[in-house]
């Protein structure tokens, strides 16, 4: 997968992606970041890439014509090496949150752009004829869209063949089947007095699976109801898993 991130802090994205499981991927060659500078494409000569918004008000908000320069050199080197146009991406706190299965639909594609704006906002115009999807990471408010890239790019990034040593970590995951995941834990056997639930021991596989099953109902029903209710819904949840719920009250 090839993603570009528009930023005015390369250096930022640059760093971060190149730590851990997003680094290993990046050297293993399966996934590739370029970062592009809209300041590199300012049409003055000071590298302004914001103004003051129309109407007043406080705060500023980043120029069409500097980001829409930028991400035309980026469609440009895909289209010069043959590659199709990529999805255009903005991170922002007025987009669609990102979730789990959004995450997957993501991870299929062959490339991303991902604009992090900074500044209170980006020209509506620049929005309206360059960017496909709003994505939000949260409801809460960044100073910009840098760390919001570096979440979806971890997300993605791990769910790609090859990027991860056990290729059954990604479908292990809470959210991966809608439901939080229950507790692990490793040596020593007792730990201030506490041991490690014997049936971890037992060396009996189905047992464990369902009493793993049934750690992840347990804390998925005491934090996170909506996701019981949600896994009813769509029918993931078994009779055996309906029986367990009950059994919790
Ligand atoms: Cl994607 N960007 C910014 N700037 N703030 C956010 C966000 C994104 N998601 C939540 N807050």
């Amino acid at each position: 997968m090839d993603i570009d991130v528009v930023t005015l802090f390369p250096a930022m994205v640059e760093h971060a992606a190149r730590v851990g499981v997003t680094g290993r991927g990046i050297e293993r060659g399966i996934w590739r970041l370029a970062c592009w500078n809209p300041r590199d494409h300012a049409t003055d000569g000071y590298r302004r890439v914001d103004d003051r918004p129309f109407g007043g008000g406080p705060g500023m908000v980043m120029m069409a014509e500097p980001l829409a320069a930028c991400l035309q050199a980026l469609h440009a080197r895909r289209a010069g090496a043959g590659l199709p146009r990529a999805r255009v991406l903005h991170l922002s706190p007025r987009g669609a949150l990102l979730t789990q299965r959004r995450v997957a639909e993501l991870a299929t594609l062959p490339a991303l752009v991902l604009l992090a704006s900074r500044y209170e906002a980006v020209d509506q115009r620049l929005l309206d004829t360059e960017v496909d999807d709003e994505v939000s990471i949260g409801d809460y408010v960044l100073s910009g869209g840098e760390l919001a890239a570096l979440v979806l790019i971890d997300a993605v990034v791990r769910l790609l063949p090859g990027v991860t040593n056990d290729a059954r970590s990604p479908q292990c995951d809470s959210f991966a089947d809608g439901l939080l995941e229950g507790p692990q834990y490793t040596r020593p056997e007792a730990y201030r007095g506490t041991a490690v639930p014997p049936v971890l021991l037992s060396g009996h596989h189905a047992l464990i699976e369902r009493w793993r099953r049934e750690q992840s109902l347990r804390v998925t029903l005491s934090r996170r109801p909506d996701l019981i209710e949600a896994a009813r819904r769509d029918g993931r949840l078994s009779r055996a898993d309906e029986a367990f719920l009950r059994e919790l009250g």
